[in-house]
């Protein structure tokens, strides 16, 4: 196959992108984008501070003018994210206790019932462990409404939308060694022992020189997919962009079974939230880099 979502596709995968809405009059953007990709993920639009800038009163204009770009090309959407210490409005930042555990259900029921039916993974929970070696909750208006906060999050959103795969969404949480995967490796399994409903773990996979790539990354899929879990790779993008690395972590999906997926975390390097980096598939001009290549190849089979 000549595109990265068809070649996906021979192997019951998607192959993703980070879709910012402000970039779809960009004729180049959007030539690519709908070329290459068969699942979109809107890279700011469905976040708490656009969907409910003030207390109980809803927005989706962006992520509806994403929302709508991707169904109309035909690809599918992850929904990022209902539950996040960041990019939370002013009035959030302003809750705690049992207020702001309201707010976050009341958000999980607005934001889901909009899109109810129509997204096929939604990350329910972003990013709430610390970094380091401790393994703990990162500190948050959210963790200090209680620990509980994520079961309760998990809760609200199957029942606010049953047809969707929830999803806890990290990042460096791929390499199996550090403490923070094996926090949300513990995590994940309580959950799975208890009941907490929870159907896949995403892994945003940012990788750069301070958190490396490492071959390990593949034992990490495979395990958290033992505990009864689908895994992803939700927001890939990579320092200098590899091409090495980007077929290993291709591979690595590949290799196992319950990986549904590749997100790339935006378009071209002049996308990325990290352009300096040129961590991306595309160039500025969109032009295909090396690593574009090693990644169609990787999903054509070799
Ligand atoms: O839209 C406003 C614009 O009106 C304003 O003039 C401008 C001035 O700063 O800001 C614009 O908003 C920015 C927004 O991106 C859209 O470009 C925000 O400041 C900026 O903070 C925001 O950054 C986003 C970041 O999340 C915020 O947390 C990045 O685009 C987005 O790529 C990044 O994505 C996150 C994932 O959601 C979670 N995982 C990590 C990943 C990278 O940080």
């Amino acid at each position: 196959e000549s595109t990265l979502g068809a070649a996906a596709a021979q192997s019951g995968r998607y192959f993703g992108t980070a879709i910012a809405s402000g970039r779809l009059n960009d004729s180049v953007y959007t030539t690519i984008a709908n070329r290459e990709f068969n699942s979109v993920t809107a890279e700011n639009e469905m976040k708490i501070d656009a969907t409910e800038p003030q207390q109980g009163q809803f927005n989706f204009t962006a992520g509806d003018r994403v929302y709508n770009w991707a169904v109309q090309n035909g690809k599918q959407v992850r929904g990022h994210t209902l539950a996040w210490h960041a990019q939370q409005p002013e009035w959030m930042r302003n809750l705690s206790g049992g207020a702001l555990r309201q707010a976050m259900i009341n958000h999980i029921n607005g934001v889901m019932a909009h899109y109810r039916g129509k997204i096929v993974q939604w990350d329910v929970v972003n990013e709430a462990f610390d970094d380091g070696s401790s393994g703990a909750r990162r500190d948050s208006n959210l963790q200090r409404t209680g620990n509980d906060w994520i079961e309760v999050a998990f809760r609200t959103a199957r029942t606010a939308d049953p047809a969707a795969k929830l999803c806890y969404n990290d990042y460096n949480i791929e390499n199996w060694t550090w403490a923070k995967t094996q926090a949300v490796y513990n995590m994940v399994r309580d959950f799975k022992q208890r009941g907490v409903p929870i159907d896949c773990v995403g892994f945003q996979s940012h990788f750069n020189s301070g958190s490396p790539y490492n071959s390990n990354f593949r034992t990490t899929l495979q395990s958290f997919a033992a505990l009864g879990v689908d895994v992803a790779i939700t927001e890939l993008d990579i320092q200098g962009a590899s091409a090495t690395t980007y077929a290993n972590v291709t591979n690595d999906c590949l290799a196992v079974s319950r990986c549904l997926g590749i997100t790339v975390w935006g378009v071209r390097d002049t996308d990325s939230w990290r352009a300096e980096q040129t961590p991306l598939l595309f160039d500025g001009n969109g032009n295909k880099k090396a690593a574009y290549t090693s990644v169609l190849n990787a999903l054509n089979g070799g």
